[in-house]
């Protein structure tokens, strides 16, 4: 596929074909993938998004021979992740008129990863317009759909849609469109979406209302291929996808509690899931019958394990109800520790490593930032002393949030 293929008036496809397997977010790319680019020559030249940082400089020369580059005057970055961004720094050198116009948070981001501290910046926030000669953009933020800096742009005059990672396929591509591609791409779209979208499905329902509001004749996201036929069925696809399937869930949030600091952070779970529409049942260790806890834990769909810390260990009877959690089939349940503390918190990593010990799935910061790339979503959950401040509670929801989101996957 050679970039300067026309899309609509006076925009032009300017991606590169990966065929390789790329590895991606612990996944193979078995079908490879590509990396779309759109060129949107108009009276102030704009490009959206580049390529993978390994074809940054061939992307910048096939630029090159349908523009010349100090006329572009707009970069739009909508993901800082590098194989959308990762064709900036060539590009960049080559178009040194052109502003860079992304988030607020894609400003340091962008300025470190390609050493571009003295370019100027157009910072967008929701619902800001751009003219760009001829065309205006309107922007619209959508944050962890899948990281923090993320937006969407669209074209309002061609009715064109930029959403970036969004309604993409992970393909190497034999036609750009998805009616050319000689193949009923259905499973290649649900699986992108149930790879990278899904585990951000709380934030698809409100990007689907800012999407309802716009007439959209095509999407041409970042990867694979452009949708310009049945785009309603795409977007409903999406819509069904991430609503939950409100089925009984249950989750068993068990505690030791020294100063009721985590019993307040149990209260804080469990009135989270209970937002969501998840049972709960919570426990006192030591003011419960063990055996009504170990039935709990067996009957749920995930258990959360907190612990207060005295003389760097567990607090109350927690350790022998968690030494019998080993002996237990507890295949397919999810699993969190969390607790508060005063000094140094080790009660919490016991109960962790006695989590670890059994078959459920347990939580860790390092699983959901390889799975996800969230960074603000955090296992075990730790607070120092009462959950008060907002960061402190929004800390407990977060990883309550984030456990209701696997729970009710619909998938
Ligand atoms: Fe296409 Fe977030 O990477």
């Amino acid at each position: 596929m050679k970039p300067g293929y026309k899309l609509a008036k006076d925009i032009y496809w300017i991606g590169k074909v990966d065929q390789r397997e790329v590895p991606f977010h612990r996944l193979l790319l078995t079908k490879g993938t590509t990396y779309n680019s759109y060129l949107l020559k108009t009276g102030k030249p704009t490009v959206i998004d580049t390529v993978d940082m390994e074809f940054g400089r061939e992307f910048a020369e096939a630029l090159a021979e349908l523009i010349d580059p100090l006329d572009i005057q707009y970069i739009v970055i909508n993901h800082t992740e590098p194989d959308h961004s990762g064709g900036l720094a060539a590009l960049a050198s080559k178009a040194t008129n052109a502003t860079i116009v992304c988030t607020e948070i894609a400003v340091p981001e962008i300025q470190q990863m390609y050493k571009l501290q003295h370019r100027n910046y157009l910072v967008v926030k929701d619902g800001d317009q751009l003219d760009i000669g001829g065309k205006t953009l309107l922007f619209k933020e959508t944050p962890y759909l899948h990281t923090a800096e993320t937006m969407i742009t669209y074209c309002k005059e061609d009715k064109v849609l930029f959403p970036c990672d969004i309604f993409s396929t992970h393909v190497a591509v034999n036609s750009l469109f998805e009616d050319e591609a000689g193949y009923d791409i259905t499973a290649d779209f649900n699986g992108y979406y149930q790879a990278i979208i899904h585990p951000h499905r709380r934030y698809v329902r409100t990007l689907l209302e800012a999407v309802n509001e716009m007439e959209i004749e095509m999407i041409a996201p970042s990867h694979g291929f452009i949708l310009r036929r049945n785009i309603a069925d795409y977007i409903n696809t999406y819509a069904t996808l991430s609503t939950e399937t409100l089925e009984d869930r249950k989750v068993a949030i068990v505690y030791a509690t020294l100063k009721n600091n985590t019993k307040k952070m149990a209260h804080i779970l469990r009135d989270c899931f209970q937002e969501n529409h998840i049972a709960v049942e919570l426990w006192d260790v030591d003011k419960a019958e063990e055996n009504d806890i170990l039935r709990s834990i067996e009957s749920a769909d995930a258990v959360f394990v907190g612990s207060s810390t005295k003389y760097a260990d567990m607090t109350g009877r927690l350790e022998g109800l968690l030494q019998k959690l080993p002996e237990m089939n507890l295949e397919g349940k999810l699993a969190a520790a969390f607790g508060s503390y005063g000094w140094s918190g080790e009660a919490i990593e016991v109960v962790q490593d006695y989590l670890n010990g059994t078959n459920m799935s347990v939580q860790s910061t390092s699983n959901v930032i390889k799975t996800t790339g969230m960074t603000h979503v955090e296992f075990p959950v730790r607070i120092r002393f009462a959950p008060r401040e907002e960061a402190q509670i929004n800390k407990i929801k977060n990883a309550a949030e984030f456990i209701s989101d696997l729970l009710l996957s619909a998938v």
